[in-house]
């Protein structure tokens, strides 16, 4: 097997609520295992596979780092990262709440959710709002301990920019479906796609944040008429 080929994770493999960074550990960017990961070496592994800037992958890393509580840890599994309501949050696009099911794993009904929110071929910005939108109304109806406010929101939003950036970061921030839906059912990266030619930086993630924090709000004051 070359350096970065494919492995579907084995039974006792460590693995985490984001996509992409259980991509990088099936690609070997990361342990495959999904154990002791260094800071040092998610920074690396984000900059290799996905073309992060320098202070992007530093920033998203401590982040991830610290609001989990692995700071004064020399190590971390992916799991690790994935504490319920540290970042990993309710109403996410392609995870079930924790009180329906694990969110550690891909709910391929949620991604076909999302695929059908395709525009010509492509799920951009208004895509996720939509998908967003959704999962937190049926969240709203069926999950008595659902907890999503607006650090959540917040949250959605920077997870929703990170996706185009760097699985459209080539292509205007639109992400073909067949492309999404192997990185998203399978944590693989597809391909035909290539990491951004531009490093990725804290400020481009930024705008498209925004934007989808106000195509939220848009959609949120359309409900409500
Ligand atoms: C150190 C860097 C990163 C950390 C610590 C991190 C952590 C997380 C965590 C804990 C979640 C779960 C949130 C939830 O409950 O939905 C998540 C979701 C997500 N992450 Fe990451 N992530 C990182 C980098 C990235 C990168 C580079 C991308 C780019 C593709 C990305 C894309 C996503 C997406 C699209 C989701 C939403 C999944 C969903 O809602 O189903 N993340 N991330």
């Amino acid at each position: 097997m070359s350096e970065h080929e494919w492995q579907a994770p084995g039974p006792d493999d460590k693995r985490s609520a984001c996509p992409a960074l259980n991509t990088l550990a099936n690609h070997g960017y990361l342990p495959r295992d999904g154990d002791n990961i260094t800071s040092q070496q998610l920074i690396k592994a984000l900059q290799d596979a996905y073309n992060l800037s320098g202070i992007l992958a530093t920033v998203s890393t401590y982040n991830g780092v610290v609001t989990n509580g692995l700071l004064f840890k020399k190590t971390f599994n992916l799991e690790e990262l994935s504490k319920h309501n540290a970042l990993e949050h309710d109403a996410s696009l392609s995870r079930k709440d924790k009180y329906f099911g694990n969110p550690l794993k891909v709910d391929n009904e949620l991604v076909d959710k999302l695929l059908d929110q395709q525009v010509d071929g492509k799920i951009n910005l208004d895509s996720l709002a939509k998908q967003r939108q959704m999962q937190l109304n049926h969240s709203k109806e069926h999950n008595p301990e659902l907890t999503y406010g607006f650090v959540q929101k917040v949250l959605s939003g920077a997870e929703g920019a990170m996706l185009v950036n760097v699985m459209g970061g080539n292509t205007n921030f639109e992400v073909d479906v067949a492309m999404l839906e192997t990185f998203l059912k399978h944590e693989r990266l597809p391909h035909t796609w290539r990491k951004p030619e531009k490093p990725v930086s804290p400020l481009e993630v930024f705008n498209n944040s925004n934007a989808l924090m106000k195509k939220y709000d848009e959609l949120e004051k359309e409900q409500h008429k």
